[in-house]
């Protein structure tokens, strides 16, 4: 692939806020760093005032858009770990509120911020985002999770790219694969013997530009693969272990055993169906449950790991947060010390204008869930 000639903005004034965040020592460590809303661990707070002590090291501006999300909260996480001895970084929630976060880029710029990384709330803010960053004198900007499709926007601004999982099909090419596997697998699976899959399909944020892709992607990946597919039901669960789990209420108490497969958009909402359907006596024993229903969703995150390896959830696509936050810090480093953004790593921009680094999806089931471990740590 042929690597991106970049022009490099490198301007006194950007050497200034480098210059700027030198002499901030410590006043970084605010409240608001990312915590993961689903999960346990506390990590990220204790590493966030670990690496804000350290004054003598540049400012990263970085913020996920909402510390609820879980996936997000572990990019915020791999962000702050990849950060260690060259940024000082604090993970800002922006509470899925634009404004908030729109303030703390504002807070991060008037403490000296070298870069900005962020994961919009909305990404129609993209442009108000930009411009901050000009402003502030060309700074680095560096979005992440949330794909900024408008190459228009993309291309207004020469110091941002970009850094998502692969491809256009948003990780559901590898879920509908890995559906039709099981499906020729396991001819119990097809329950009433018709030969179709009676699905639940249940979406993500209608906002996110990954949602409705992964909600077309996963059923034309299977009936392109020759099996037919009757959707019951399709709804968002807004990426949500709460909002699938109420959607799933619904949808298990009307046609129970009917369902042959569930398909979540992510894996906090495949969290949310299994809780649902446990409750009505599905999955209770992993795949040796009198009654039985897959699911399946995408991120593979290390809190469905125990689930997967029970067979309770029959699988999910991992995107790899660790691995996307060493992208989104290599990049920012190289860019405010005036290098390539890529110089120096072996990722590549996709060629598609996207100016997007994408880390690939893989698929997880109980063959290899460890290797699905160790992307998370
Ligand atoms: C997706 C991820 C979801 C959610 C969403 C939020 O890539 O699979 O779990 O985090 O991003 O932007
Ligand atoms: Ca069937």
């Amino acid at each position: 692939m042929k690597k991106k000639v970049v022009s490099i903005l490198l301007c006194t004034a950007m050497a200034a806020a480098v210059m700027a965040g030198c002499g901030s020592s410590g006043n970084n460590a605010s409240s608001e760093s990312a915590s993961s809303g689903n999960s346990s661990t506390s990590a990220s707070s204790e590493e966030n005032s670990a690496a804000a002590t350290d004054g003598d090291l540049p400012i990263l501006g970085a913020g996920i858009y909402s510390a609820t999300d879980n996936f997000n909260s572990y990019i915020g996480r791999a962000i702050t770990k990849a950060s260690e001895g060259v940024f000082q970084v604090n993970v800002d929630d922006g509470q899925m509120d634009q404004s908030t976060q729109l303030n703390q880029i504002d807070t991060a710029i008037a403490k000296g911020a070298s870069a900005i990384a962020v994961s919009v709330v909305d990404i129609t803010a993209a442009p108000t985002i930009i411009q901050k960053c000009e402003d502030a004198g060309n700074l680095p900007l560096i979005f992440f999770n949330k794909e900024i499709t408008d190459k228009s926007v993309v291309e207004s601004y020469d110091n941002l790219y970009q850094v998502t999982s692969t491809g256009g099909d948003y990780g559901a090419a590898i879920q509908g694969q890995m559906i039709l596997d099981y499906w020729s697998e396991h001819p119990e699976a097809d329950k009433n013997g018709d030969g179709k899959i009676q699905m639940i399909n249940i979406m993500g944020d209608p906002g996110h530009t990954a949602s409705q892709p992964r909600s077309d992607y996963v059923k034309s990946t299977i009936t392109d693969g020759g099996v037919e597919i009757e959707v019951l039901e399709e709804d968002t669960g807004m990426w949500d272990t709460a909002k699938a789990k109420e959607k799933m209420d619904a949808w298990i108490s009307k046609y129970g055993d009917e369902i042959e497969f569930i398909v979540c958009a992510n894996d906090a909402m495949a969290l949310g169906a299994l809780q649902s359907i446990e409750a009505a006596g599905f999955n209770t024993q992993g795949t040796e449950s009198d009654q039985y229903i897959p699911i399946i969703g995408i991120d593979a995150l290390p809190e469905t790991l125990e689930n997967i390896r029970s067979g309770e959830i029959m699988g999910s696509v991992l995107q790899d947060a660790q691995t996307q936050g060493q992208a989104i810090v290599a990049m920012a480093k190289n860019l405010i010390e005036g290098k390539e953004p890529l110089e120096g790593t072996e990722y590549e921009f996709d060629t598609d204008g996207s100016k997007a680094v994408r880390i690939p999806y893989k698929a997880v089931t109980v063959e290899n869930v460890d290797e699905a471990a160790e992307s998370y740590e």
